[in-house]
């Protein structure tokens, strides 16, 4: 079994209220080009996954990030690929869209009203309820 790790980095909301999750827009392949991801990507050889996290967000956000623990859903990608998400917050640098179309921060409201448009990438939509909870507790 090979995984795909992707990041749920957070930020308190510069409003004070609640906290923001950051979202990047795919672009390619063209199965889900335009639709919007928690970013990350395949585990090397060797590699842990908050090592590869730190990895595939340095490389696709040019930022530095402390990784913590992994959301509970697990989604199976394909008979021989999981996909798995870990908290991340950014330790250093400002997100910037090095492989994505681009990069937005969202709050609760606005994850929610983007799953209901069905602009995320499938897979990912089964951590809405999670990231959800997560968003408006804080
Ligand atoms: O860049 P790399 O090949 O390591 O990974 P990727 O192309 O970003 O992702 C590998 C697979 O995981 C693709 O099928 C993506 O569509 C999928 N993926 C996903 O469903 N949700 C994410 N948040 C990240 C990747």
């Amino acid at each position: 079994m090979r995984f795909v790790v992707a990041g749920a980095v957070i930020r308190p909301a510069p409003s004070g209220a609640g906290a923001e999750l950051l979202l990047a827009q795919r672009s390619y392949p063209a199965d889900v080009a335009g639709l919007w991801e928690l970013p990350g990507g395949k585990l090397a050889p060797g590699e842990t996954a908050e090592q590869a996290l730190v990895r595939e967000l340095a490389e696709e956000l040019a930022v530095t990030v402390a990784v913590g623990a992994a959301l509970s859903e697990q989604v199976p990608l394909r008979a021989d690929l999981t996909l798995v998400a870990h908290w991340a917050r950014v330790l250093d640098g400002v997100p910037r869209a090095v492989e994505h179309h681009g990069l937005t921060w969202v709050d609760a409201d606005r994850l929610a009203a983007m799953a209901e448009s069905g602009v995320l990438v499938p897979a990912d939509t089964a951590w809405v309820p999670e990231l959800l909870t997560y968003l408006r507790r804080q």
